[in-house]
């Protein structure tokens, strides 16, 4: 008897531990690779050339701006001239795409830290 209430106890501690572990947010790096970002958009060395290069934002938005961007890019850039001008130089535009509220703030995070490295200068 006593040994199924320990095991029943680890059960409980395991599952309290799993919960843990499953619902802490990834880091906004993990986000921007498993929301398809680096399809289309290249950040510090990796990633594709179909959308603008996604390095020194910080001079360009603030978190609630950029949030608001990716709630609904489509929305967001037609009343924006710079993203208009990027609409004439890339084929797709940046579709809306759905994003846990929790994932999309470290997203914003981790996109407005990185910086251009010094080796990826040349390629503007
Ligand atoms: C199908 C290609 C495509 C995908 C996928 C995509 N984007 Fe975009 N993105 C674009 C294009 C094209 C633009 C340029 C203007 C526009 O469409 O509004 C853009 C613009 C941006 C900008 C503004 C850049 C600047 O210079 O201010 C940010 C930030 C951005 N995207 C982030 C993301 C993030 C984060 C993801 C993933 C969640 C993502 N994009 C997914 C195509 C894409």
């Amino acid at each position: 008897m006593k040994c199924q209430f320990a095991i029943a106890l680890c059960g409980v501690a395991g599952a309290i531990i799993l919960l843990l572990t499953c619902s802490a947010p990834p880091d906004g790096k993990t986000v921007f690779i498993e929301s398809g970002c680096a399809r289309c958009h290249g950040i510090n060395g990796s990633g594709s050339a179909q959308a603008p290069r996604l390095e020194d934002l910080q001079s360009k938005w603030t978190p609630e701006s950029l949030e608001a961007f990716l709630i609904d890019p489509p929305a967001y850039a037609k009343d924006n001239a710079r993203l208009q001008a990027y609409l004439k130089k890339y084929a797709t535009p940046m579709p809306k795409l759905e994003i846990a509220p929790t994932r999309r703030k470290v997203l914003v995070q981790y996109l407005l830290r990185e910086k251009r490295e010094a080796t990826t200068d040349e390629r503007k």
